[in-house]
């Protein structure tokens, strides 16, 4: 089959944001203890920091975190992580069912963040807390001396106010599996009235307002709708989260899952301009789709304990990844990045160990998950400007989309070079392909994921046999680069 990708550095969407490539640590499994921190591994720090998880998190081109949580966050009460560790309680997280020890908190995850290079992002419980609570952390973290809250963390340690910028407000709330669930219209009160009281200790803040943990929420849309109505002036962005599987429908339908992540940002971009227009505000609301992954959710390491059993860490959401999980993930990169002027920030859900691109043994090696590739070829070669890809070529035709193309593409453009990143998301198609560059182009190189079995799936013994490996089909003729590109590939190729 044969395609042809169309790329003119004029039609720019916005600039690279390198908030694109963020993650999330959420309290959940082994990505807290034994995954960033893991006190007595060979590779630990003088504060129990993992070194080789923070040499894969640096490698991996990690922008932002986003801290700590999730589910968790709705019943956390933060006070529990400061101060010293041995007079830290113990407490249920009835969002995963395990034992929350409290050993790391808001200032081990700061000291953290500082070793990772990355910027904290904090959420905020607005569950089964409210407004007051909301002050006291921003308090705690921003504040540089003088308050009780901001001496507290003085003596704590850090003398320098964190001065964290990105604050969630609250976790999925539209969720009824969230502790304090709430109605659209309840939700959009507390979420203005926190934003408003926290602007007023720091009104440089920027903040993100809980939209739908999924399109196929029964609430979405209408849950963005009123939201944004209630809370447009204190808000900065509204969040998208989605996660994505094989399920039933097959492979095929499995790999064109960007689609829907196409239409979940257009439709809540859609939203937001009609509710600035209804408000007649010139005012623009970004998106934070600040969990987004492939996350096999209905299989079993998904499921939390039960009963009597509370435990520390438990192995939850530990899925191994094959190479068309990969696949599937730089699509989703590509979606986010085509849509520059729509989503101002995003994360990976999550960093380590739960349904993460980096594992951690306990005790042991760390390994590169298939998913580690392409957000880290991507978040370490997209720089410059976001250019659209027209792409022509062969169509899928999917029950839930109806006919979408085969290749799905996005480049980034700089004055000192460009990539261009591609899928084929055709299950058993090879696509040859065309592109035709600006004049002036040179081929720097073209990398290339896929494996004869897109099954395959890295583990703590080999994450190296399959990776991302020279495609030696590309060629440069004047201003055409012909590729071939094999099913279920994801491949990145840059240019000078
Ligand atoms: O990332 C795992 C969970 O998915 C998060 O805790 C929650 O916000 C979402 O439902």
């Amino acid at each position: 089959m044969e395609a042809t990708l169309r790329i003119d550095p004029a039609f720019t969407v916005g600039p690279v944001r390198r908030r694109t490539f963020g993650s999330f640590v959420e309290h959940l499994g082994r990505c807290v203890y034994t995954g960033i921190y893991e006190p007595g591994h060979p590779t630990a720090d003088e504060q129990g920091f993992r070194g080789d998880v923070l040499d894969l998190v640096r490698e991996m081109g990690v922008s932002t975190v986003r801290y700590p949580g999730g589910n968790f966050v709705s019943g956390y009460r933060w006070e529990d992580g400061i101060g010293p560790v041995e007079s830290r309680p113990k407490r249920l997280d009835l969002a995963w069912h395990s034992l929350e020890p409290n050993e790391v908190g808001t200032d081990e995850f700061m000291a953290w963040a500082k070793k990772a290079g990355v910027e904290p992002m904090m959420a905020i419980n607005l569950g089964t807390r409210g407004v007051l609570e909301a002050l006291d952390i921003v308090e705690y973290c921003n504040v540089p001396a003088g308050s009780d809250w901001a001496e507290r963390r003085r003596t704590n340690g850090a003398d320098d106010p964190y001065r964290v910028k990105m604050w969630c407000l609250g976790n999925e709330m539209d969720g009824p599996w969230q502790m304090g669930h709430k109605t659209p219209a309840e939700y959009g009160r507390i979420a203005t009235e926190a934003a408003r009281a926290m602007r007023m200790i720091d009104p440089d803040l920027e903040l993100v307002a809980c939209g739908s943990s999924g399109r196929g929420m029964e609430t979405f849309g209408e849950w963005e709708r009123v939201v944004l109505t209630e809370a447009y002036d204190q808000i900065d962005m509204i969040s998208a989260h989605a996660y994505y599987w094989e399920k039933d429908s097959g492979l095929q339908e499995f790999l064109v899952s960007a689609e829907d992540m196409d239409r979940f940002i257009d439709q809540v971009g859609a939203t937001i301009d009609a509710v600035a227009a209804a408000r007649k505000t010139d005012k623009k609301i970004g998106i934070s789709f600040d969990e987004w992954n492939v996350w096999y959710i209905d299989r079993d390491p998904s499921k939390p304990p039960t009963g009597d059993d509370w435990p520390i860490a438990p192995r939850l959401l530990e899925d191994n990844y094959s190479v068309a999980d990969a696949v599937v993930v730089g699509n989703l990169l590509i979606s986010l990045l085509r849509h520059t002027d729509r989503v101002w920030s995003a994360s990976q859900a999550q960093l380590v160990n739960v349904i993460a691109p980096i594992m951690a043994e306990p005790g042991g090696p760390v390994w590169k998950q298939t998913t580690f590739h392409p957000f880290a070829l991507t978040s370490a070669n997209a720089r410059g400007d976001v250019v659209r890809v027209l792409v022509d070529g062969p169509t899928i035709e999917t029950g839930q989309f109806g006919d979408v193309q085969a290749l799905d593409a996005v480049a980034t453009w700089a004055d000192d070079g460009a990539a261009v990143f591609v899928v084929n998301r055709h299950a058993t198609e090879a696509m040859q392909t065309e592109i035709e560059l600006p004049a002036g182009c040179s081929l720097v190189q073209a990398l290339t994921l896929h494996h004869e079995d897109h099954t395959w799936k890295a583990s703590a013994d080999d994450d190296s046999s399959v990776g991302v490996e020279p495609n030696e089909t590309a060629r440069l003729d004047d201003r055409i680069l012909s590729v071939t590109l094999p099913p279920i590939s994801w491949t990145m190729i840059t240019l000078a």
